[in-house]
């Protein structure tokens, strides 16, 4: 599995900075947890999507190649530490955080295309339909969307069928057109233009928020937990989204494309949170985010503190 090492050099490098940028007591603790779990992410997506030989074998072979490329694997680790809170099993978690990644995989093979952002590299390499073809890459992009729910609705999921229905449903409506793909509707609509803080703050919340209030709900639909426990984790994701999404509009503007494995000033012309606030403004809003999203973690007391370093984790990334 030649690109495993990816993923942890990944999550190594992103987080080189923020502790350089802002120290803090538990910064090596969290890279050294985010290395072990994208490491695991690895492994069980290799496992989930072997390659097959054939004329089905390029599709297989693009998807592995997006989801065996690096990553952060944000989402995974969410799913994780959301689920930890209440013991639920790492194998299980892993299920569930292996099929996120799958559609964000696929959602990012997507908005490269031509039809979409035109981007030609995607984690420091040749985007998907560069380095195989358009069909191949929407196809590929299919697949793993589909596969996601295959795995969700597996009895090795849960042995709980409601609570493999519940992770399906609410992984669809995150992901179809009242959630990511709605955003990206949004994001390539005219109306985008003339949008204020609020609508864009709400464009935002379901390109991008909506995979992440996924993957911190994962935890306590997985465990049956009380529906406050799943309130506070979903306020909780509601911040950090808009905090991930403040974030990646600042790298695109300060950003350098070795850095961030993408390329920058795609968002040029376009109203992003940078062109609203100012670079500073958005730090601050940022960082506002980021309280806030701790804030709702109080109930359950130090034993989210790792999800509190990935709040902070994620607006101080340089990738
Ligand atoms: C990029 O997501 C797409 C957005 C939602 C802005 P990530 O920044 O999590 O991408 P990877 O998975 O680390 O490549
Ligand atoms: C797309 O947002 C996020 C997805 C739903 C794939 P962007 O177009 O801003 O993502 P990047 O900057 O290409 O990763
Ligand atoms: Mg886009
Ligand atoms: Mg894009
Ligand atoms: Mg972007």
């Amino acid at each position: 599995m030649g690109s495993e090492a990816a993923a942890p050099a990944s999550v190594a490098q992103g987080a080189g900075d923020a502790q350089s940028g802002m120290a803090h007591a538990r910064s090596d603790d969290l890279i050294a947890q985010m290395t072990r779990s994208a490491d695991a992410v690895t492994r069980e997506l290799d496992r989930l999507i072997p390659a097959v030989t054939g004329p089905r074998g390029p599709v297989v072979e693009a998807m592995r190649y997006s989801a065996l490329s690096g990553g952060k694997r944000l989402r995974p680790f969410l799913v994780l530490e959301s689920a930890g809170l209440f013991g639920v099993p790492d194998a299980q978690a892993l299920r569930v955080g292996s099929a996120v990644e799958m559609v964000h995989c696929y959602s990012l093979i997507h908005d490269d295309l031509p039809a979409m952002d035109d981007s030609d590299t995607r984690r420091g390499r040749p985007a998907v339909h560069k380095a195989f073809d358009e069909a191949i890459a929407i196809l590929a992009g299919d697949a793993l969307l589909t596969q996601a729910f295959e795995v969700l609705g597996s009895f090795e999921t849960s042995r709980d069928a409601s609570v493999r229905a519940a992770l399906v449903v609410e992984l669809a409506k995150a992901s179809g057109a009242a959630g990511m793909v709605g955003g990206q509707m949004i994001d390539i609509s005219p109306a985008r233009e003339t949008m204020g803080f609020d609508e864009i703050a709400e464009l935002e919340a379901l390109k991008t928020g909506e995979l992440i209030r996924f993957s911190c709900v994962a935890g306590p639909i997985l465990a049956n937990a009380a529906e406050g426990e799943r309130q506070a984790l979903a306020a909780y994701a509601a911040d950090l989204g808009l905090a991930f999404q403040v974030a990646d509009d600042i790298l695109d503007v300060t950003g350098t494309e070795e850095e961030v494995g993408k390329p920058v000033g795609q968002d040029d012309g376009l109203t992003t949170f940078v062109t609203l606030l100012g670079l500073e403004g958005a730090r601050k809003k940022a960082d506002e985010l980021v309280e806030s999203a701790c804030a709702h973690l109080a109930p359950f007391g130090a034993s989210a503190d790792t999800l509190r370093a990935v709040a902070r984790f994620v607006v101080e990334r340089n990738q």
